[in-house]
């Protein structure tokens, strides 16, 4: 990590540089009232339009978690005690406009589910901000999209919403390594996008840092290299994530 750290850092930013995934937790509830605060910084958060097009399913059933962990191929997330699943809800604003008797065909485009998906993402990173600000580990769920049909099914979710991440929090119960991250001047270019030369070459540190990155995911082992890491994930092919915009027209989007 470049060493940010200064005499002017606050407990914010202090907090969003030592953000690690926490992926095991102590069996212990969070209290009510820091889950609905939570649920008022979701609601805070800034969205499209103001339009608000996301919803939060709260997993309370244990059933229902012992399939999403199914789905999501994670045995762990069975073990999650607060799991919030983030939706793309369109279905809502649809009903509001047809009772309004307006025709929706145009909440069902593309431009919406991204305003949409925008939405969730946005409310899903400021509940992880503040759940860590309170001493409280998260874990983001892109593998609920494994089987994203599936997840619909289970959630009951209804025309024009789309599940977009899973979100589990707790209090840590394990204390993972802080994992490298590639250098800000890989990934911040100023007014035009700048291609590099040598792609390997320019990952190199990182490439060595990430190699003494001990992964608590994978039984506390060394990772490979970034580079290695990427060449890996380009080489791997999952046949129902494929098919995710078959699911998303399924549930009305077109
Ligand atoms: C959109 C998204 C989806 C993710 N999905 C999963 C997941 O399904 N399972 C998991 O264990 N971690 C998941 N993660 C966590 C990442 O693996 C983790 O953020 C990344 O390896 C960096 O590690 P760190 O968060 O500890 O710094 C996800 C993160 C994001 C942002």
């Amino acid at each position: 990590m470049e060493d940010n750290k200064t005499t002017w850092m606050n407990s914010t930013t202090e907090h969003q540089l030592g953000h690690k995934t926490i992926r095991e937790f102590e069996q212990k509830p969070v209290p009510k009232e820091i889950v609905t605060l939570l649920f008022d910084v979701a609601r805070r958060t800034a969205s499209s339009n103001g339009m608000q097009q996301y919803s939060i399913i709260h997993v309370t059933d244990q059933a229902i978690k012992d399939e999403i962990a199914k789905v999501a191929g994670q045995e762990y997330i069975k073990r999650t005690p607060e799991l919030f699943i983030f939706i793309v809800d369109q279905f809502r604003n649809a009903s509001i406009a047809k009772a309004k008797q307006v025709e929706v065909h145009h909440g069902k485009d593309m431009d919406r589910f991204f305003q949409g998906f925008t939405d969730a993402c946005l409310a899903a990173q400021n509940m992880v901000n503040a759940a860590e600000s309170f001493g409280l580990g998260t874990m983001y769920l892109g593998s609920i999209l494994n089987d994203s049909e599936r997840i619909c099914e289970l959630l009951h979710l209804p025309e024009l919403t789309f599940p977009v991440v899973g979100l589990a929090v707790g209090y840590p119960g394990q204390a993972p390594q802080l994992k490298p991250r590639m250098a800000s001047h890989l990934k911040v270019f100023e007014n035009t996008y700048q291609p590099l030369e040598d792609y390997l070459e320019a990952v190199k540190d990182y490439d060595e840092e990430m190699q003494n990155y001990y992964d608590l995911r994978m039984g506390n082992q060394r990772m490979d290299s970034f580079s290695e890491q990427v060449a890996a994930k380009y080489q791997m092919f999952m046949e129902k994530r494929q098919g995710l915009l078959k699911v998303i027209e399924k549930q009305g989007f077109r």
